[in-house]
């Protein structure tokens, strides 16, 4: 085969879905120097792709698609036997809509697999075997627990070597020919090496490394993103619906809130792990939900960040009482490390629920010292847990001694030495950087991982 860049070789490959994923993938990868067939059970956006026009509205997409066309490097069929013959790799595009009750309708991925199998079946088969990408939007299992099964079965014995990989496809409609070339990820989830070497070649004339992960990793990916990206629009557009009614131009704050990309355009509060808390966002959180009830402006998503938090609160407290122990060991009282600022500290939370339901509680926290506390600081934690300095021990051994679970947020050395040379039966990892050794537990259990 030719090659089609300092890096790449040319692969023949299938997409099957020509919708706006598609066509533009189809297009881009024929431009890149692949032999693409694309394949949709419409006819008419066949008959359009062969015609060298594309079925769907995308600026440049039209032109893109009639080079391609021209040069015989795209072309189209509603068959997927005869686009199959002697193809590397397969791209399933297709539609994964909502389902009236919200569910994501898999109905057409099953299909566009189930047909893949039937045409490998019967087609001249590759040397180096073939790879069905799902690049469809789908969820966590979907890969691993319907489309490889679907695959071995309709496969059987020939179903070697077929593999499957998950590469979710982030391209913005209206820019998807910019976004294809510069994707802002380019993730591969597989466990075939095979598998990823194809998708490497697949993307090589890109300039872009492709991340290898886990299947289910990359498929959860495109949630997360899709779901960060709703919840910024639905966040700045609630923020403006208040301003605006205290006179205050949105556009201008949010300008200046876009250039700190110290703490707010940057991987700050974007870790997993436990509840906020402290002396300012709870705090202000509640100040400006009372500024929009007294405005007349209703903030839910706001309002369901203080609600998601005490979840967050209350599911320790859950599995603390589901596990059956009666003395637990709290590595980390402070809302955050290496302060005592115990003011609407989560843990605080946590530990006063857990002593009102009997559990005896021991606490370790480097900086807390009950002599220096002073203030509302002070006022705040003599509220909530009256007894602390006997509540704390100075030694994080003393706090694991005879202890069934401990719940850490303190990564101090002491405390991860005590946990090393002492470890507890059950651990409840709140802050995620414990490290591999304490991971390795079988007790060890992740807030959210
Ligand atoms: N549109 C976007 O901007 C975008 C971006 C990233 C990811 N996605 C995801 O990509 C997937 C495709 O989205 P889209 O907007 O391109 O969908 P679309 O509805 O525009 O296109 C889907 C195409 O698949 C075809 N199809 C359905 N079943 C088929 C089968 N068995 N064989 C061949 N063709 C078949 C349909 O006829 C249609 O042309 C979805 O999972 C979506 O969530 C979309």
């Amino acid at each position: 085969m030719e090659p089609v860049s300092r890096k790449g070789t040319r692969m023949k490959v299938v997409v099957v879905g020509l919708g706006y994923v598609g066509t533009v993938t189809a297009a881009c990868l024929a431009s890149g120097g692949h032999d693409v067939w694309g394949v949709d059970i419409d006819p008419a956006k066949v008959d359009d792709l062969n015609r060298g026009r594309s079925p769907v509205a995308e600026p440049g997409l039209d032109a893109m698609v009639a080079r391609a066309v021209a040069d015989g490097a795209l072309h189209a069929t509603s068959s997927c036997a005869q686009a199959l013959d002697q193809a590397e790799i397969s791209l399933v595009c297709v539609g994964t809509p909502s389902t009236p009750r919200g569910a994501t309708d898999l109905s057409y991925l099953r299909r566009a697999v189930a047909e893949i199998a039937a045409a490998l079946r019967t087609a001249e088969r590759a040397p180096g075997g073939h790879s069905v990408v799902i690049r469809s939007t789908v969820p966590p299992g979907t890969v691993d627990e319907i489309v490889a099964p679907a695959l071995a079965e309709i496969l059987g014995e020939a179903a070697e070597p077929t593999g499957v990989a998950m590469c979710p496809e982030f391209l913005r409609e209206g820019c998807g020919i910019a976004d294809f070339y510069a994707p802002p990820l380019l993730v591969a989830g597989t466990s075939d090496a095979r598998v990823a070497t194809s998708v490497r070649r697949l993307f090589a004339f890109l300039d872009q490394p492709v991340q290898l992960v886990d299947v289910r990793i990359a498929e959860a990916l495109k949630y997360a993103c899709n779901a960060f990206h709703a919840t910024k629009v639905a966040f700045t557009n609630e923020v403006a619906r208040l301003f605006r009614l205290l006179d205050v131009d949105s556009r201008q704050v949010m300008s200046l809130f876009c250039e700190d990309q110290v703490l707010n355009i940057s991987p700050s509060y974007l870790r997993p792990g436990f509840a906020f808390g402290g002396s300012c966002l709870p705090k202000d959180l509640r100040s400006l939900l009372h500024l929009a009830r007294v405005s007349g402006a209703d903030l839910p998503l706001l309002a369901a960040t203080l609600a998601t938090n005490e979840l967050t609160v209350s599911d320790v407290v859950d599995r603390v009482v589901a596990s059956g122990a009666r003395t637990v060991a709290l590595f980390g009282l402070s809302f955050k490390m290496n302060t005592d600022d115990l003011r609407e500290s989560p843990y605080v939370e946590v530990a006063e629920r857990l002593i009102g339901k009997g559990f005896e509680v021991r606490i370790y926290d480097q900086v807390v010292n009950p002599a220096r506390l002073v203030g509302a600081n002070l006022r705040y934690v003599e509220s909530k847990l009256p007894h602390l300095s006997r509540l704390l021990a100075r030694e994080p051994a003393d706090v694991l001694a005879g202890a069934d679970v401990a719940i850490v947020s303190a990564t101090s050395p002491p405390v991860l030495d005590a946990l090393r040379a002492r470890p507890p039966r059950r651990l409840i990892d709140l802050c995620g950087q414990l490290g591999a050794e304490l991971e390795a537990l079988p007790g060890y259990e992740g807030i959210g991982w």
